[in-house]
């Protein structure tokens, strides 16, 4: 490793000397030539398409056409689609793209991989939050999907290398693993403020979950970053000397609704949506006794309230949920039912039917004492209460006087 090191370290210094007539000369010649012999038998340009930090986002959650973006299935879509004109390209991820280890984030993390082969990514690096699976599951994956992976592990493989046509492309994930005569490519999650600081690479990808509009260039070196969620797909266009990048364009390609899904990568999402349904349905009911009222027992003093509530969206927020495939998702019902993940709360449609929706103590909150003795007042209902759902990134266009008004039924 740290011969190569060593290596990326001279190219540097070699750059540092002062450019004489004769080297600009030569170079103006050599990009003529570049420009003049498209079939010279090299690589000319070739686009290098990024992801990092899809933070186990399959898709979006489609809770407010502000935030619809991202999603594995239009990332596929787009590539099936403008496969041709995209070409040549090689597709990498800059790694953290799975959620935490937990029984559905394994369920998630395998989608993913599935989606990644499914598209044909060239690597994919695996950074913090894959760091954070235990070791043997995650070896049990590699094998079973193929994509090519590096590691920003220790005592892990940091390398590979992909040609491309006479194009040698070293894709590493140790800041030291420049190779001579190749484009070095390194995988990163370092945030850009150090990630800025490493020199001699072509070009660097982190994945530390920062915006960053543009490309930012020093010394020869491009750094970007991927879009948080999958949000915009990177694509860098790069023109090369056969063996150095010499000069790129950049652009995001959003990933928004109106792009078409891939078929196949969809059936890996439905897949996976059955999948953490059957957890749900394998899981335990706690034993708690009700705790919980549900609106048929308010209802039973509060009837014109009942009428009111059950014309706004929260009533029907399940349903919402079961048209979308994912009625049975924990992480969609923790904000579209009662109570979910709390003692004597909604767990299941099948088993606290009950407690479907957004329902009155969602708001009004929990007081069984208040059915037998209905003078003690209920908790008061503040923006606090609604904030906890109608967060920036599900109701970007929250607005709590509008919002109330929407919902008056006192
Ligand atoms: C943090 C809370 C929260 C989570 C988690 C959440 N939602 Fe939502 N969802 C909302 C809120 C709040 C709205 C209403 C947004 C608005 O109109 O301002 C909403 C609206 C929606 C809508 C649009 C409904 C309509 O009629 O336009 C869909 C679809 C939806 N959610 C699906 C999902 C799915 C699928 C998941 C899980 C992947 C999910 N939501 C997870 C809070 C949440
Ligand atoms: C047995 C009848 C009864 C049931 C059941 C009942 N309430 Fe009430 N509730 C009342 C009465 C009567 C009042 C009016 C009390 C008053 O004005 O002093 C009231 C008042 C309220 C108020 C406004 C007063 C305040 O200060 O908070 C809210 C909100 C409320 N109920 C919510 C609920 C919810 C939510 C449920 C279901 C969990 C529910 N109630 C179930 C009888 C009932
Ligand atoms: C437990 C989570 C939760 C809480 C608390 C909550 N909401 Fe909602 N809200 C939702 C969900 C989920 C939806 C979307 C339902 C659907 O369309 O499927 C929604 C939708 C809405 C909508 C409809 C938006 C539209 O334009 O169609 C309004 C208005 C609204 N909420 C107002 C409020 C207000 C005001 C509060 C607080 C007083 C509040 N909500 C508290 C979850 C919540
Ligand atoms: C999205 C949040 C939300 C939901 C769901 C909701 N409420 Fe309310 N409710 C409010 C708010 C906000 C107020 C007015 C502020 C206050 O009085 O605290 C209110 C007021 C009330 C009042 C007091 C009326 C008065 O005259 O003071 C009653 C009673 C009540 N709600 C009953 C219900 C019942 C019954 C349900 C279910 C069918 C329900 N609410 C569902 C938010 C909600």
């Amino acid at each position: 490793m740290n011969n190569i090191g060593n290596d990326g370290n001279k190219r540097r210094n070699d750059n540092k000397h002062p450019m004489t007539l004769a080297v600009v000369f030569a170079r103006a010649f050599l990009l003529l030539l570049l420009l003049s012999a498209p079939s010279y038998g090299q690589v000319r340009e070739l686009n290098i398409i990024y992801t990092g930090s899809l933070q186990g986002q399959l898709e979006p959650c489609g809770c407010s056409p502000k935030t619809d973006f991202g999603g594995v299935a239009r990332i596929s879509g787009y590539l099936t689609e403008h496969e041709r004109s995209l070409s040549p390209y090689i597709l990498l991820d800059a790694g953290n793209f799975s959620d935490k280890d937990t029984a559905q984030g394994r369920l998630k993390i395998k989608a993913m991989l599935k989606s990644f082969s499914l598209m044909r990514y060239n690597a994919l690096a695996l950074m913090g939050r894959e760091s954070s699976f235990d070791r043997d599951f995650l070896c049990s994956l590699q094998g079973k999907y193929n994509v090519p992976v590096v590691s920003g592990f220790k005592d892990a493989e940091h390398s590979l290398t992909l040609r491309q046509d006479s194009l040698n492309i070293n894709v590493s994930a140790h800041p030291e693993g420049i190779k001579a005569e190749m484009l070095n490519i390194l995988l990163t999650e370092l945030p850009l403020d150090e990630a800025r600081l490493i020199k001699g690479w072509d070009l660097i990808i982190t994945s530390s979950g920062e915006e960053l509009e543009e490309p930012v260039r020093t010394d020869g070196t491009v750094l970007v970053s991927g879009y948080p969620k999958g949000k915009k797909l990177g694509i860098l266009t790069v023109k090369t000397n056969g063996q150095r990048m010499v000069d790129f364009t950049h652009r995001w390609v959003s990933i928004g609704k109106e792009l078409e899904e891939d078929e196949r990568a969809r059936d890996v999402l439905n897949d996976y949506d059955k999948e953490v349904a059957r957890l749900i349905a394998e899981a335990e009911k706690p034993e708690t006794g009700t705790t919980y009222a549900g609106v048929a027992k308010c209802s039973g003093c509060h009837q014109p309230f009942e009428e009111s509530w059950k014309k706004t969206a929260h009533a029907k927020a399940v349903a919402t949920l079961e048209s979308a495939g994912k009625s049975a998702d924990p992480e969609c019902l923790i904000c579209h039912t009662v109570g979910y993940g709390e003692e004597g709360g909604f767990f299941s449609i099948e088993t606290t039917p009950e407690l479907k929706n957004v329902q009155c103590e969602a708001c009004h909150g929990l007081d069984m004492e208040h059915l037998t003795d209905f003078s003690r007042p209920m908790q008061p209902v503040t923006e606090r209460v609604c904030l906890k759902c109608h967060t920036e990134s599900n109701s970007p266009d929250f607005d709590y006087p509008l919002y109330l008004e929407k919902i008056k039924h006192w």
